[in-house]
């Protein structure tokens, strides 16, 4: 019955012109009023079983005509259910449903609004302008900024969602995030950069003292001798890029693979001590340490816990030397949260400090707060990436603190094995 109202409903104007039409013949053409009545009944009836017209959709038609309304309630459960951000539109370009996750990278995003207010990208709008003008799907990227760079992929999809077929079609638009692939591809092309260079440099160097060995230093004993270190200082530098590219490999494979071996953290903090105490002499460094009151025993694998503070206190020593002074504290914090107690292992020099902005960077490969130091210091740039990854498969942690002109403090945490009481 009510799809029988909104039928003639749906054509009310050409009820009202025949209404209007069949008066005049009554009134003016001397039609008797019971055929002027049959004829009019007769318009209603053919109204009644004729298609309706397809009107053109437009953002004030929505909520959807009743017999499209099971559908549309589907159409939105089926929306709400994807993964993905779904925005539907009509074909003005009205947005007709989204799901949550659409609201969320849009919220100027409205119901029967125009997408172009809600999200305003020339190139989506006009691909969904081609998708309607073709019926074709349409692909198209764009870059969003609003915290920081976001990176969509969208489809544009054709279909008739609420009107018959053969109206002008709505769209399907899908939003598929290509941030994290973009970051990683960026990543590697960084990354393939950054080691081609470090390993460019020495070579470079190496193959400018062999020409000079070969021509004019060929009969100078004092030159040779002289080329020939720097030429081993400079393979021993390749060596250890390559060996440091290697354990950084090795390392991520394993990240997931946590550690079992029961380790105590203050014979290893000798051992560094000892390696690196003739480094330290040279520069006139002294490095303290304060044991914590209790052995810190933690599950670990030993070279690389000693890999992680061995870079840590050369660091301190390399960088903070104008500090005269490193001190290694061992203690233990005992922390409410499930994870227990935690070892903490803090080295800290009196150095220069390094300003805020590099701080969140660090631990990125190659990055170096001053390259040439870095290089005079025959750094490769890849140790506190090695250290964060060694600490990720410890289930442990490197926090950063540093004041510009009063030195810096780099504190290893680590799950303890012992409860502490
Ligand atoms: N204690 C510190 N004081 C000041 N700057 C530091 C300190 N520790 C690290 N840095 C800065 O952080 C950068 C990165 O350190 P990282 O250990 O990753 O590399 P590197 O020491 O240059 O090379 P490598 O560790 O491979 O020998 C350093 O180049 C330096 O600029
Ligand atoms: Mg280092």
């Amino acid at each position: 019955m009510s799809a029988a109202i909104n039928r003639l409903w749906d054509n009310r104007w050409a009820i009202a012109t025949a209404a209007i039409v069949t008066f005049a013949f009554v009134l003016f053409g001397g039609l008797p009023l019971v055929l002027a009545s049959v004829g009019f009944v007769a318009v209603c009836v053919v109204m009644l079983i004729a298609k309706a017209p397809a009107s053109l959709p437009s953002s004030n038609t929505f909520p959807q005509p009743a017999a499209f309304e099971a559908d549309w309630q589907r159409l939105q459960v089926i929306i709400d259910a994807l993964p993905d951000p779904v925005v539907a539109l009509d074909s003005t370009g009205a947005v007709l449903a989204l799901n949550a996750q659409a609201r969320r990278i849009a919220p100027a995003l409205r119901q029967g609004e125009p997408i172009s207010l809600g999200l305003r990208m020339p190139a989506l709008i006009a691909a969904v302008r081609r998708a309607v003008a073709t019926g074709a799907p349409q692909r198209v990227e764009f870059s969003e900024r609003s915290r920081s760079e976001q990176w969509y992929e969208v489809h544009v999809i054709p279909a008739a969602l609420s009107r018959p077929a053969g109206s002008p079609p709505d769209l399907l638009l899908t939003f598929h995030d290509l941030t994290q692939p973009r970051r990683i591809e960026q990543m590697r092309a960084d990354f393939v950069a950054n080691a081609s260079h470090e390993l460019r440099t020495p070579l470079a160097a190496l193959s400018g003292f062999i020409e000079t060995l070969r021509g004019p230093a060929q009969n100078d004993a004092g030159a040779r001798e002289r080329f020939l270190a720097i030429m081993h200082a400079q393979a021993e530098r390749m060596a250890r890029l390559i060996d440091d590219l290697l354990s950084l490999s090795r390392i991520e494979l394993r990240e997931h693979i946590n550690p079992n071996t029961p380790v105590e953290l203050l014979p290893i903090i000798h051992q560094v001590i000892d390696t690196l105490e003739p480094r330290a002499q040279e520069r006139g460094v002294e490095i303290l340490v304060s044991p914590a009151e209790q052995p810190l025993v933690v599950h670990g694998e030993r070279d690389e816990l000693i890999g992680v503070f061995e870079n840590l206190v050369e660091n301190a020593i390399k960088y903070g030397a104008s500090g005269k002074r490193v001190e290694i504290r061992l203690e233990c914090a005992s922390v409410q949260a499930a994870n227990g107690s935690q070892a903490k292992v803090s080295v800290r020099d009196w150095g220069p400090g390094i300003a805020p902005e590099h701080l969140p960077r660090l631990t990125e490969r190659f990055y170096r707060v001053d390259v040439g130091q870095s290089r005079a210091e025959g750094g490769t740039g890849l140790g506190l990436a090695l250290v964060k990854h060694i600490l990720n498969r410890h289930g442990g942690r490197l926090s950063i603190e540093s004041t510009p002109g009063a030195g810096s403090t780099f504190t290893v945490t680590l799950p303890l094995i012992r409860p502490v009481h």
